[in-house]
């Protein structure tokens, strides 16, 4: 899916969380997002996967634009997303919660089930074979029928993405996917993302774990009070000197 983002404001109250953002992201490329706490980024997620409207501004996904669609429908067209904080069903199993993410697009006629059609349990057989594709994918399928709340953090972010990819998506938003993870599964994840986006699949993510960003970014837009400070390749943004000082001396500082 190709991403267009024009000219888009969000304002909270007198907040301007996105002020005038624009990028674009061609289909079955990774493009990363960076900046400070509160620099709009996870808002922009929002607006892209239609949790929020923008104030102003345009959208467009393929050629048409959608920013005043619900999030259903955006995840009917193929964006599905992860949460910087992780939203799972805990009490139900991994392959439960990867199966409610297929539902999301994949509405199951009614008629076949009330009635016990055979056409509805091959049905249900195919989305259980799906889901446990999912996990599969991101290195969780043995933890399949075990309940959410039984994984350690990054086993919970890793099925947050198997959730999403859940309903196929041609458009992945990943927000902090890699956050508390152990480095072995930040690089399985990175491997992950990788081959996704060789298979066409168009990824936008958010992270501040720069070695993940600038090892796998094509393309990265830096954020800062809710503009762009710069957008280029790794290398352009890592030598840019406003996002040393706003970001990565930062970031420094803090560690
Ligand atoms: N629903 C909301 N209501 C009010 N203000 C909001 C809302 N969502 C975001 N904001 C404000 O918008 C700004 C941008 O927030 P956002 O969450 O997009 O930042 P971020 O770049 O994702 O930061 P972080 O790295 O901490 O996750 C912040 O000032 C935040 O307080
Ligand atoms: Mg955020």
């Amino acid at each position: 899916m190709f991403v267009h983002v024009k000219d888009v404001t969000r304002t909270f109250g007198g907040v301007k969380a996105l002020d005038g953002i624009s990028l674009a992201v061609k289909r079955g490329e990774v493009h990363g997002l960076i900046g400070p706490n509160g620099a709009g980024k996870t808002t922009l997620i929002n607006v892209l996967s239609g949790i929020i409207a923008p104030s102003s501004g345009e959208v467009i996904l393929d050629n048409s634009p959608v920013q005043t669609l619900p999030a259903y429908k955006l995840a009917a067209r193929g964006v599905a997303r992860t949460f910087q904080n992780i939203r799972l069903f805990p009490a139900m199993t991994c392959l439960e919660n990867v199966i409610a993410g297929q539902h999301l697009v994949a509405l199951r006629p009614f008629f076949p089930r009330l009635f016990c059609l055979p056409s509805a349990g091959r049905q249900e057989k195919e989305h259980r074979r799906q889901a446990m594709d999912c996990l599969a994918r991101v290195g969780i399928e043995s933890k399949a029928h075990f309940p959410a709340r039984a994984l350690s953090y990054g086993e919970r972010r890793r099925l947050e993405i198997a959730r999403a990819l859940a309903s196929r998506p041609r458009l992945l938003l990943l927000d902090e996917p890699v956050a508390g993870m152990r480095q072995q599964e930040v690089e399985q994840v990175g491997s992950l993302i990788q081959s996704l986006a060789a298979e066409g699949m168009t990824i936008l993510l958010i992270e501040h774990n720069m070695s993940f960003v600038m090892g796998l970014c094509a393309t990265i837009t830096v954020l800062n009070f809710g503009r762009t400070l710069v957008t280029g390749n790794p290398n352009q943004v890592s030598r840019h000197p406003e996002v040393i000082e706003a970001y990565l001396g930062a970031s420094e500082n803090n560690a």
